[in-house]
């Protein structure tokens, strides 16, 4: 591997980070292409020179992890599945996402990024919609009410919140609450596709409709969406584990909308027994509220 000066590093961590935003991770090094690239304006004609070597076999191109002289912080371009430490591999991620202002949603009141919080290594997941007021305020997702009541559901299967992994198909809050935009989950859901592969879940449990449809692409009533399993690849990335790449999906109640209609719970419970069976949980003696 040829030793990379700073400006180099940093032209070369921006582009990689660029394309994995676009799902691309594998890179490879042409001989004698980069003088002729129109697409890597900040390498300059000496370090086009050098990269421009003979160098007869296709290079995985890997940036080194410390920082530079120039206090960019490259450790944010590395990639995350060059690491089998998904707690490091999240840390990756979220330096990627930055102070985020992707969306609208950066000019729209919120406070703070909700990224996801949790064990990096769960084997259950469970995804909501996005940050309400709470979340915004504390940059946790599901700490309201209807994270009092998800945590009683996660106690109720014989888990700890800090078992599992929490996320949301979006993380910033929404003004007023409203539903996020579809193009907000587009711009959004590569981070939290980063994230699945990264904890690499047995589980996922998508909360409520707008997870679930967004989460499987299809556009269903909830009746439908549930009771069933679902085989879920996160668009875009690659695993670094060859014993992983896909969960199971299952489908249930958002808590915001148990907390409207308390009867649902009965149905919700089913869902998670579903869930339970499925990774060998007992359930201990009391069941949710
Ligand atoms: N509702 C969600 O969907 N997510 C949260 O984090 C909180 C409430």
């Amino acid at each position: 591997m040829l030793p990379l000066d700073s400006e180099l590093r940093r032209a070369l961590a921006e582009r990689i980070r660029y394309y994995n935003e676009l799902g691309i991770y594998d890179f490879y090094r042409r001989e004698s292409q980069l003088s002729e690239s129109p697409t890597c304006p900040r390498i300059s004609q000496s370090e086009q020179r050098e990269e421009m070597t003979p160098r007869r076999s296709a290079v995985a191109v890997s940036i080194p992890p410390d920082a530079d002289e120039s206090g960019f912080n490259t450790s944010s371009a590395r990639l995350e599945y060059g690491t089998n430490d998904p707690a490091q591999a999240l840390r990756i991620i979220r330096e990627d996402l930055g102070d985020c202002t992707r969306c609208v949603l950066h000019k729209q009141g919120r406070k703070q990024i909700v990224f996801g919080v949790g064990n990096p290594r769960a084997e259950l997941m469970f995804i909501g919609e996005a940050p309400g007021a709470d979340e915004d305020q504390q940059g946790e997702p599901f700490v309201g009410r209807a994270g009092q009541l998800l945590n009683n559901m996660i106690k109720a299967m014989g888990l700890r919140r800090e078992d599992v992994y929490i996320a949301n198909i979006i993380k910033c809050r929404p003004p007023g609450n409203r539903t996020p935009e579809r193009e907000e989950c587009e711009t959004c859901s590569p981070f939290l596709m980063r994230q699945i592969a990264a904890i690499k879940p047995k589980v996922i449990v998508a909360l409520g409709a707008v997870a679930a449809k967004t989460l499987l692409a299809i556009n269903a009533p909830m009746s439908d969406l549930r009771g069933r399993w679902y085989e879920f690849k996160p668009a875009g990335t690659r695993s670094n584990d060859p014993s992983w790449s896909s969960a199971r999906l299952a489908v249930t109640y958002h808590p915001a909308f148990l907390l409207r209609d308390p009867r649902q719970k009965k149905e919700a419970w089913k869902d998670l027994q579903m869930v339970m069976k499925d990774l060998g949980l007992t359930a201990p003696a009391k069941t949710p509220e």
